[in-house]
């Protein structure tokens, strides 16, 4: 694991499109697991600058997000599915074929599962899973005491989660209740991994998902076990962490990181 501070927000987005692009450039027909939510906007945002000012090209490119609320329509306004269209998808030349969301709808939920982790498997695993991290450590919506070798399932969200997310639907009764969620083994698959976290609210949860024990009560500290995961955090989500010094040197002396500094 690599922990890379930035010293805002947005020099942290920047950072992961940059990582993007390195990958995308390098393997056009990427396999790219995506996240939802606020923190991931703006890395969407430059994404679409680049496809925009400098042609990068997701012609080729697959995608597969962690997940989806389970009752919402795709074209439902709170669905995963349609942040996905209205940050990224509708802005560049992805072909939506490509584009994988988990059916919210499906009447068979396990199989619908059971299908997204083969439809996974056939493209040849994912090649670069980004991650969001939830106050309660989660990642996609493997809430705590999620089975570190848990697959994609149906999953119960938490209080924590609710009230985290209720904030974007007019009132907390709208917000579902249950997920469908990649699982904690299906992103310790992924050949390589960025988690980012903006913001003084997640500083407690990425000390703990980063310097504490592996444990299934915080998701994110699976990470741990990761063959290659890099943690993108700025000043803020970085001030509750122990080993800044050490991680700052990392990404001024390594030299892998000397065409991002
Ligand atoms: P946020 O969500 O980016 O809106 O904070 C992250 C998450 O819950 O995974």
């Amino acid at each position: 694991m690599e922990v890379i501070i930035q010293k805002d927000a947005r020099s942290a987005a920047v950072l992961v499109a940059k990582l993007i692009v390195k990958e995308l450039t390098a393997k056009p027909a990427l396999v790219l697991g995506l996240a939802t939510g606020r923190t991931m906007e703006s890395v969407y945002g430059e994404l679409i600058r680049l496809y925009e000012d400098e042609g990068l090209d997701f012609s080729l490119c697959r995608t597969f997000n962690l997940d989806e609320y389970v009752g919402l329509a795709p074209d439902d306004p709170h669905s995963y599915r349609h942040f996905m269209n209205v940050h990224l998808f509708d802005h560049i030349n992805i072909d939506k074929r490509n584009t994988h969301v988990p059916n919210g709808l499906a009447g068979n939920l396990d199989r619908e599962c059971a299908d997204y982790e083969r439809a996974i498997a056939e493209c040849g695993g994912i090649d670069l899973q980004l991650l969001g991290i939830g106050t309660d450590g989660h990642i996609g919506f493997n809430e705590p005491l999620s089975a570190l070798r848990s697959r994609t399932r149906e999953k119960a969200l938490t209080p924590a989660t609710i009230i985290q997310n209720s904030k974007y639907f007019d009132s907390p009764d709208q917000m579902p209740k249950r997920g469908i969620t990649m699982g904690v083994g299906t992103i310790l698959e992924s050949r390589s991994c960025i988690l980012l976290a903006t913001g003084a609210d997640k500083a407690s949860i990425v000390a703990k998902a980063v310097e504490g024990p592996i444990t299934a009560m915080v998701s994110a500290s699976a990470l741990q076990l990761h063959p290659h995961c890099r943690i993108v955090v700025d000043e803020a989500a970085a001030s509750r962490l122990q080993g800044t010094d050490y991680y700052r040197w990392i990404f001024q002396n390594e030299p892998e990181w000397a065409e991002f500094r």
